[in-house]
């Protein structure tokens, strides 16, 4: 599959490396390709990946996934040009990364969710969110003591939440359909419940919530 990460930051990289390592084409879109500081993420390159302009790698890409800070989204989806059809994997949650995040919480909620927003900034596109409720230690490696860590997703449009599962499943996941976009309202509290227990409650980010059913 042909992937651009769009936020080259902890998430985005730590995902785009394991995609590569599975044999995934990953292209990273940056807003200037020709910055020294990309050297060390061109060196971890496979498949003929790419460090490009965010419109390039997304032009070029099947899937996108979005791991952008929240405050930078509508830019780098404005940056992408149109992604009709394209299958937007929502990383994001709208929260200030910071010091200061914990007091100041999700931006959006209840009514709306963040996912939603992107879906209605991306017209056309098939937006699923996920990645969002865990830190990225736990995507770098979802096993604990031999069990997986869960991964709910939520979309409107089944064949895009099939590519994204199947993804997500290959870091290790047990991924599973949380149903509607709109479900995000309810994934992006989660998300935020885990940073909560991660940094508000001294957990540190190794843990995970895995899944029981009778
Ligand atoms: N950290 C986690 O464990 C975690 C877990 C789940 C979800 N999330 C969510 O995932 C998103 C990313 O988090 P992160 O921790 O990976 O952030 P991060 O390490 O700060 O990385 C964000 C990346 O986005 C890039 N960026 C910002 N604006 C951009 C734009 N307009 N176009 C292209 N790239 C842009 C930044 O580039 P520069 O370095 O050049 O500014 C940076 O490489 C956030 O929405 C966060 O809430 C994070």
């Amino acid at each position: 599959m042909h992937i651009a990460i769009v936020g080259a930051g902890n998430v985005g990289r730590t995902l785009g490396g394991r995609w590569a390592s599975g044999g995934h084409r990953v292209d990273y879109g940056v807003r200037n390709p020709a910055d020294p500081k990309h050297a060390e993420l061109r060196a971890t390159l496979l498949h003929g990946g790419q460090i490009l302009s965010v419109r390039d790698a997304a032009a070029a890409a099947e899937v996108i996934l979005l791991a952008t800070p929240w405050d930078g989204t509508a830019a780098a989806l404005q940056e992408c040009g149109s992604l009709a059809g394209k299958i937007i994997a929502d990383a994001t949650n709208p929260i200030v990364l910071g010091p200061e995040l914990l007091k100041t919480g999700l931006l959006i909620g209840h009514t709306t969710s963040g996912a939603e927003q992107i879906a209605a900034w991306s017209p056309g596109a098939l937006v699923v969110k996920a990645f969002n409720c865990v830190g990225w230690p736990v995507m770098a490696n979802p096993i604990f003591d031999g069990r997986p860590a869960c991964m709910p997703i939520c979309g409107d449009d089944p064949a895009a939440k099939r590519v994204v599962t199947s993804l997500s499943d290959e870091l290790g996941f047990a991924t599973f359909d949380a149903g509607a976009l709109a479900t995000a309202r309810l994934l992006e509290p989660y998300g935020m419940f885990w940073i909560h227990l991660a940094f508000g409650q001294g957990w540190g980010p190794q843990f995970a919530f895995q899944l029981s059913h009778r």
